[in-house]
């Protein structure tokens, strides 16, 4: 199969890894891909969301497959685009349709289908500009903190938790005057849910699905989770707490009934279903919904899962999912993300990392890097994952970490207590 990979970042490298290591797997391309993902097959300099060239692309290369690693190209509607042209109708695409992907693209719209489908999640109202009175009134009724959320796409930066009424009231003024542009026109206020957060994915072929190792991650700068959000700093699987009595619960409760409820509602969704859920008092409730892989969960996730990718994608396309393998590697593993000194706030890119041939333990996910002259450089804030097994938590952190020295770059900076609150 020729196969291409959609997306440049540390997910998409781990995907890329696995990916490759397919016997089904004839070429694979990755747009726009790292300087990591060319060690994988071949990058291709295409944006994610430049669907014209994309499907171009598609029909030169005779592409059996595509693979969106990101939401913004699922978003904008990336798998209705090739289904909608003669050329490329024919090609399966592992992402959901548009109106699937509107789970992550409208904070509102999930909570609206939880609700629909009676599926565990804070108790919640949304408000537009011309309801902001309802909406500050609707904060006296809930506890501190409390929880906006800006409807749309935010780059991660939507969610906003106030100590008091007053910040809160404050803040909703300002989301619905345009904080986050379009993406705040609509604010979803909900109940603070209080416990520890877990990813649990799932690959849908729209009537069955799989289920994946869950994973942990630390979204936090700084270390005993302080600081600023991040895109995630590191990821450990598997989760303690994740026991098989509860997820079954997150099974029967939460998995199924979105499968069945997207297919109720006759969305078509082929892909990954990540849900974000908290462990609240022993029963897991839905914080939100992503429309593909997380990262860096992938990053560790990707080394549990023992079986062909490929083959579960081509389950996924040819709607015979159930009927694929699935088995996973009983060791933990874990991903710890070195990022640029400055981030998630300002940093430089186009430092050369060294030491990257030194690793032996780790497997090394390039996250944001490029190649300059020959030379592996800097190029985001999250960098390189080193990620490693282990026969349990302690010992694969304890690789990551002394494997994370060797590699150099100016500011270089990473959390060494990924993993430690579990
Ligand atoms: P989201 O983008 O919806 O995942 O929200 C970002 C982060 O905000 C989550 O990972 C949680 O840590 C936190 N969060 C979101 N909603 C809630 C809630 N209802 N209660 C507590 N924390 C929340
Ligand atoms: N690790 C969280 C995310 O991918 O959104």
């Amino acid at each position: 199969m020729k196969i291409l990979l959609l997306g440049s970042g540390g997910r998409e490298h781990a995907l890329a890894w696995k990916i490759s290591q397919s016997p089904k797997c004839e070429q694979l391309y990755i747009a726009p891909g790292n300087a990591g993902t060319g060690n994988c097959g071949e990058n291709v300099a295409m944006k994610a969301d430049d669907f014209e060239t994309i499907k171009t692309f598609c029909v030169e290369k005779a592409i059996d497959m595509v693979i969106v690693g990101p939401e913004d190209p699922l978003v904008k509607g990336i798998y209705d685009e090739l289904k909608a042209d003669s050329r490329t109708k024919d090609i399966p695409v592992i992402g959901p349709s548009k109106q699937g992907a509107v789970l992550e693209g409208s904070k509102d719209f999930a909570k609206a289908f939880m609700q629909r489908h009676q599926i565990p999640t804070a108790r919640y109202q949304t408000f537009d500009g011309e309801h902001l009175e309802d909406g500050l009134c609707f904060l006296e009724t809930l506890q501190a903190p409390y929880v906006l959320k800006a409807d749309g796409l935010c780059a991660g930066k939507g969610v906003l938790i106030l100590p008091t009424l007053e910040e809160a009231q404050k803040e909703l003024k300002e989301m619905l005057g345009g904080m986050f542009g379009n993406a705040s026109s609509q604010v979803v206020i909900e109940e603070f849910l209080s416990g520890i957060e877990c990813s649990v994915f799932v690959l849908t072929d729209g009537d069955h699905y799989k289920i994946l190792p869950e994973a942990k991650d630390y979204k936090r700068i700084g270390e005993h989770d302080t600081g600023l959000n991040t895109g995630g700093m590191g990821s450990v699987t598997p989760v303690p707490f994740a026991t098989k009595e509860w997820m079954q619960k997150v099974e029967d409760r939460i998995i199924r009934p979105t499968v069945e409820g997207l297919k109720a509602e006759n969305i078509d969704y082929k892909g990954f279903i990540f849900f974000g859920l908290i462990n609240v008092e022993g029963e897991p409730m839905v914080i939100e919904y992503n429309c593909r892989m997380g990262d860096p969960e992938t990053e560790s996730v990707m080394l549990r899962l023992k079986s062909d990718i490929v083959d579960l994608f081509e389950g996924v396309a040819e709607g015979n999912l159930d009927e694929r393998e699935i088995a996973f590697d009983e060791r933990a593993a874990v991903c710890v993300m070195l990022v640029s000194g400055g981030y998630p706030q300002e940093y430089k890119k186009g430092y050369p990392i060294t030491g990257i041939d030194q690793v032996e333990g780790s497997i090394v996910f390039h996250s944001g890097t490029a190649l300059k002259d020959g030379q592996v450089v800097t190029n985001g804030g999250r960098v390189i994952a080193v990620s490693s097994y282990g026969k349990d938590k302690a010992e694969a952190l304890q690789k990551s970490f002394e494997e994370a020295q060797k590699i150099q770059f100016t500011d270089k900076y990473f959390r060494r207590d990924i993993g430690a609150d579990l």
